[in-house]
């Protein structure tokens, strides 16, 4: 939904350049409910917001789409029904897992399309087979509920693809690859793609550690300046970045901000007002960054399983919330030193809140 925010101009997005303070900050305690639990050993990854209010979840440990279709309680819109039905939308061939989910937008009547990473990745080594990233394409707009996904590309140049999102109405979407350090541009309709930037802020570390770099990564609209942001993630690095762009040329507009440093982070969301809502995989927690760069709250905690190594976040829609998020059940890091789950799907309850996901 990112567009639909830049066209109403709604977003207004306000950075600064301070560096982030330390110290404790105050945690929320939202109600957080699981909607859909996968069985022990599933990796949840990512996930998109359907029109219909209905959630596109990505596994990572197997090569599956799958839909959660969220219950509210009509009388008061909360809580959400324990657990919403689930079904497989596609299993990929030729991968071992998907990595990132968006909304594409090719056109303004183009609302139910779905660009889709798939990769072969070892969860044990946390590394991919050489040239095994592809882009799909998932069409769920037929009147007929009907499933039809084609290959956009596949990117052999690329290292690991792993976050994909929106970039304009021309159909175009930016790829994150977390090995290289790099952006792609890919074209879902003349399926031609491109890098689009390459930067040290997006690099894993050089020496021993995790070798995933780049991660989440939104663009995001400033309507005060009419400025074009890519907002992104580094995993192994444990930064968020922030760059002003031009959407055409690939070139940046800006000097690189460092939004927040010392965050670990893998997916993030961001806010109406600007603030920044970092999944913390291997801390089970979410991290709210605010506009000054500074850390304001935090949901979950280490050795809580409510939000057990929780990977990416959305929210409901352009107006309200809850957040949700998608888990991998705390296998990179066991909750309390011993205990994992299935990955699963939950709802946040954070309302009055939303922005792009
Ligand atoms: C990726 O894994 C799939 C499924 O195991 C396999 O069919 C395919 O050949 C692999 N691709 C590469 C590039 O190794
Ligand atoms: C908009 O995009 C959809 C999906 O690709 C396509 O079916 C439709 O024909 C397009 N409409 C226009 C006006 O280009
Ligand atoms: C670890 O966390 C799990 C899940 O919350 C809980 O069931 C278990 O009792 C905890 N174990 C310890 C040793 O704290
Ligand atoms: C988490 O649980 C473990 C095992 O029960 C305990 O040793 C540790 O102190 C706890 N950590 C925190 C931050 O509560």
């Amino acid at each position: 939904m990112k567009l639909v925010h830049a066209l109403i101009g709604a977003l207004y997005v306000s950075f600064a350049h301070g560096m982030p303070v330390s110290g404790s900050p105050p945690s929320l305690n939202p109600a957080i409910n699981t909607l859909h639990q996968f069985p022990k050993g599933a990796w949840v990854e990512n996930l998109a917001v359907r029109q219909n209010g209905a959630l596109l979840v990505t596994r990572l440990d197997v090569p599956e789409l799958w839909e959660i279709e969220p219950v509210f309680d009509p009388l008061n819109s909360n809580p959400l029904h324990p657990s919403g039905s689930a079904r497989l939308i596609y299993r990929f061939p030729g991968a071992t897992g998907l990595m990132g989910v968006a909304t594409v937008n090719a056109n303004a009547s183009d609302h139910d399309r779905y660009a889709v990473t798939a990769v072969n990745f070892s969860l044990t080594t946390f590394t991919a087979t050489p040239s095994s990233s592809s882009v799909w394409l998932v069409d769920l707009s037929s009147k007929k509920n009907e499933v039809h996904v084609e290959k956009i590309a596949d990117i052999p140049e690329a290292g690991v693809l792993s976050d994909i999102t929106n970039l304009d109405i021309l159909g175009n979407m930016l790829v994150a690859d977390s090995t290289a350090g790099c952006i792609w541009k890919l074209n879902v309709n003349t399926k031609a793609y491109s890098r689009f930037l390459c930067d040290d802020t997006m690099k894993p570390l050089p020496a021993d550690g995790l070798p995933v770099g780049l991660n989440g990564m939104k663009v995001v609209y400033d309507g005060q300046s009419n400025t074009w942001y890519t907002y992104y993630a580094n995993t192994a690095k444990q930064t968020l970045t922030s760059v002003a762009i031009n959407r055409v040329s690939g070139t940046t507009n800006s000097g690189f901000n460092q939004l927040a440093a010392n965050i670990i982070v893998d997916d993030f969301a961001v806010d109406f007002a600007g603030k920044i809502w970092a999944a913390g995989n291997p801390s089970n927690t979410v991290t709210v960054i605010g506009k000054d760069n500074k850390v304001e709250s935090v949901i979950g905690s280490k050795n809580s399983s409510a939000l057990a190594g929780i990977t990416a976040l959305a929210w409901r829609s352009r107006t309200d919330g809850p957040l949700y998020g998608t888990t991998c059940g705390g296998v990179m890091a066991p909750v309390n030193g011993t205990f994992t789950e299935g990955g699963k799907v939950v709802a946040i309850h954070v309302w009055g809140l939303a922005g792009v996901n």
